[in-house]
């Protein structure tokens, strides 16, 4: 299935997974390949960095097309509580994006030594299902968090990521989500993710 965009990019969206009670769907999961940036959604997720001070990547992308207004905000975060932990989770609006909040988290910096610090990848998952389920939003979507800049092997990231998500669902029954969406920009990430997820969805 393609999915056009409002500027004429196309996404490939090659996978969907309703998740029912009963007769009633009430979630649907999808891969996507394509820029987190087009989205129309209540909310995409930045890999952001502790100082909330942009950079490059998929955190580039989204202060280039959500324009200085989210950056206004993340100062105004920044001043009012510091750097983030990695793992944390902070929101702002989208700005003149078409999705209409940005959740910024921190991922890990690989490390081969240091699982504890690689295992906070989860708490992003986590913490930003929890930030956006406390906004009452109902679709979000996912980049491939701490797989590009920060080093992260990017099997090892779909596996925790597809595992939080799940675990979060599973513990919380009465959630609001409809659609939970995992945007992969290359093709690696996004066939990783296809072969995985029927093994947590
Ligand atoms: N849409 C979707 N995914 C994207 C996009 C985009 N427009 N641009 C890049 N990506 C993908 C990358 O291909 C990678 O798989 O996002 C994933 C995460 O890569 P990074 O953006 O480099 O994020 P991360 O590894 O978490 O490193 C964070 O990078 O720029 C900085 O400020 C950021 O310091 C922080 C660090």
């Amino acid at each position: 299935m393609t999915i056009n965009t409002k500027r004429g990019r196309q996404f490939d969206s090659s996978m969907q997974f309703f998740i029912s009670k009963g007769w009633i769907e009430v979630l649907r999961i999808e891969l996507l390949k394509g820029d987190i940036t087009d989205l129309d959604i209540d909310v995409i997720v930045n890999a952001a960095n502790s100082k909330l001070a942009g950079g490059g990547g998929v955190d580039g992308a989204i202060h280039r097309a959500g324009g200085p207004a989210i950056m206004a905000e993340c100062d105004t975060i920044r001043s009012e509580r510091g750097y983030l932990a990695t793992g944390d989770a902070v929101i702002t609006t989208g700005g003149l994006l078409k999705a209409r909040y940005v959740i910024h988290t921190v991922g890990p910096i690989y490390s081969e030594r240091n699982h504890s610090e690689n295992l906070k990848l989860t708490d992003c998952y986590t913490n930003s299902l929890k930030l956006a389920q406390s906004y009452g939003l109902e679709s979000i979507a996912f980049p491939n968090i701490s797989t590009g800049a920060y080093g992260f092997p990017p099997e090892d990231a779909a596996i925790l990521t597809l595992e939080s998500v799940s675990d979060f669902l599973n513990s919380n029954p009465n959630h609001k989500f409809e659609r939970i969406l995992f945007i992969s920009f290359d093709s690696k990430n996004h066939s990783i993710y296809q072969d995985l997820i029927k093994k947590y969805f």
